[in-house]
């Protein structure tokens, strides 16, 4: 087991920035909640406590028992975290009379101090707090200010707790990866030998354990982390893993072939369904964008049944869970609320008796590309966008018909090329289009028309919770509205999408 640091979860909106800076300096670190915390095993060297929402001088404000911890593992407070250990142990944390958000300067650095080390004078860090603490505790000294940020960073006498008020994860603190580079590797002693071919070999030596000669099936859906994962399981098991890749109709253009070749010529044991009919008559009438996603989920389950039926003796379902699949269901307010019903964490309903195995659920999506480069997954698999389960039926506002799709793949096939064709495709996080359900008048030749409007949609975002409209160069935009509507049989209208998430959300249903 990988040596780790233990980063405990106040509710912060950062907590996941931690982690992906301690592993971008190639340690391995667990997120858990404040209230859960695991057992502390030797592969702990270190303890983060987050951020939060929260002020500890709220009644029932998100405290920990540290008993266990302190004196014995090194641990960094990260805002809240710094003032739970402020306030707990005697000292006083009031609400900020001045604002202490934003950028700021650490004035006054003792570079003394391990945390500190190579860090400049004047450094600039991230401020985003409504309590400061006024009192430290007898025996904590003050380590870093600001200007108007006293205890700016402090260190508990003669043991190795740290406490800062600002947030070392932003890439607004200019330093903070150096800060955080002090603590794991200075203070905790982590060797930093965390890295994709490390994951890859310890993963399949524990895959090849767990799964001995069982048998297991997993469902592919041409996108990153179900390829990634089936790959490393592939490696430890070979062909005693079957994947299953179900054409549901509502792929992209020439989709199921192309990526259905890929899995062959990667040797994984792939049976390639075509259920695009079965899909289509349980989609028959549907409007309600939630009532379509249910349908394509029930028949998809339907199918995928079948098919693990056929295999004798299968143990196990291989699924992609991804490691914030499982922090969002674990996060300190309990699990976000149900907006659209995809994060389905747990996956296939029981009557499959079959376990789970799930080798990516300690992964980021960025980490999970790493892994499938250092696997030698072609690039068409690991490069490619992100795409929804229920596919193309959730870009056709309202009911779906065979038609329609094939319209909307065309339209979708000729936005993409053109993206990759204009070395824009790697800019983008996620692109596609959407058909809308009204009819607009135009005029092709003497003739008036009246064709559909197809939206065309195109973010930057860093994990799909959050996304920005890219502005994509309007010569671009005019030649796909032209190449469009010249070439897509009943579209008359291209019209750009400019809306940010939140409010917005990515897809339009
Ligand atoms: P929204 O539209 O909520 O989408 O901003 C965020 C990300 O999730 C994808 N998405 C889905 N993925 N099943 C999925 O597997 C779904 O029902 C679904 N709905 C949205 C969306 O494409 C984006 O990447």
């Amino acid at each position: 087991m990988a040596e780790q640091i233990l980063i405990l979860d106040f509710g912060s909106q950062y907590t996941q920035l931690i982690a992906r800076r301690v592993r971008e300096l190639n340690v391995y670190c667990e997120i858990h909640p404040y209230n859960k915390i695991p057992e502390i095993t030797s592969h702990i060297k270190g303890v983060i406590l987050s951020g939060s929402p929260c002020s500890v001088r709220d009644e029932g404000a998100p405290d920990i028992d540290l008993e266990s911890i302190r004196g014995k593992l090194p641990i960094l407070g990260v805002c809240y975290g710094s003032q739970l250990l402020a306030h707990k142990y005697g000292g006083e944390v009031l609400p900020s009379q001045i604002r202490e958000y934003g950028r700021a300067n650490l004035d006054h650095i003792d570079l003394h101090y391990d945390l500190l080390k190579e860090m400049t004078h004047g450094s600039q860090v991230w401020m985003s707090h409504g309590d400061t603490i006024k009192v430290l505790p007898k025996g904590f000294d003050v380590i870093a200010s600001t200007a108007s940020v006293e205890v700016a960073a402090f260190k508990v006498q003669g043991e190795e707790t740290y406490g800062i008020q600002f947030h070392p994860e932003v890439t607004h603190s200019l330093e903070g990866k150096n800060l955080l580079r002090n603590f794991v590797v200075q203070i905790c002693g982590c060797a930093q030998d965390w890295t994709s071919d490390t994951f890859i070999d310890a993963t399949i030596a524990e895959l090849k354990q767990k799964l001995g000669n069982d048998k297991v099936v997993m469902g592919l859906s041409g996108g990153v982390d179900s390829s990634v994962a089936a790959t490393l399981i592939h490696r430890a098991i070979g062909d005693h893993l079957t994947c299953v890749f179900v054409d549901n109709g509502l792929l992209r253009k020439n989709e199921f072939e192309e990526v259905l070749e890929s899995y062959k010529n990667m040797g994984l044991n792939v049976i390639g369904i075509d259920a695009k009919q079965r899909f289509y008559d349980a989609l028959s009438g549907l409007t309600d964008p939630e009532a379509k996603r249910k349908a394509i989920g029930r028949v998809f389950i339907e199918v995928f049944d079948d098919e693990a039926h056929k295999i004798e003796g299968v143990k196990w379902l291989g699924q992609g869970t991804i490691y914030p699949d499982v922090i969002e269901s674990v996060s300190v307010k309990g699990p976000s609320a149900t907006i659209k019903s995809h994060h389905n964490v747990g996956g296939l309903p029981d009557f499959m008796k079959l376990s789970v195995v799930e080798p990516l659920n300690t992964l980021f999506k960025d980490e999970v590309r790493e892994v499938g480069r250092a696997l030698e997954i072609p690039e068409n698999i690991i490069g490619r966008h992100p795409f929804p389960g229920p596919g193309l039926a959730i870009r056709i506002l309202g009911d779906i018909t065979a038609d329609k799709v094939k319209t909307l793949q065309e339209v979708d096939h000729i936005f993409i090329k053109g993206l990759k064709d204009f070395g824009l495709y790697d800019q983008v996080w996620q692109a596609g289009a959407i058909l809308l359900p009204i009819q607009s008048v135009g005029v092709m030749g003497d003739e008036r028309t009246y064709e559909r409007v197809v939206a065309l949609r195109a973010v930057g975002s860093v994990d799909g919770m959050t996304a920005d409209w890219i502005h994509l160069p309007y010569e671009f935009l005019g030649k796909m509205s032209n190449e469009i509507i010249n070439r897509v049989k009943g579209v008359n209208r291209v019209v750009y999408d400019i809306s940010s998430k939140p409010p917005a959300t990515i897809e339009w249903e």
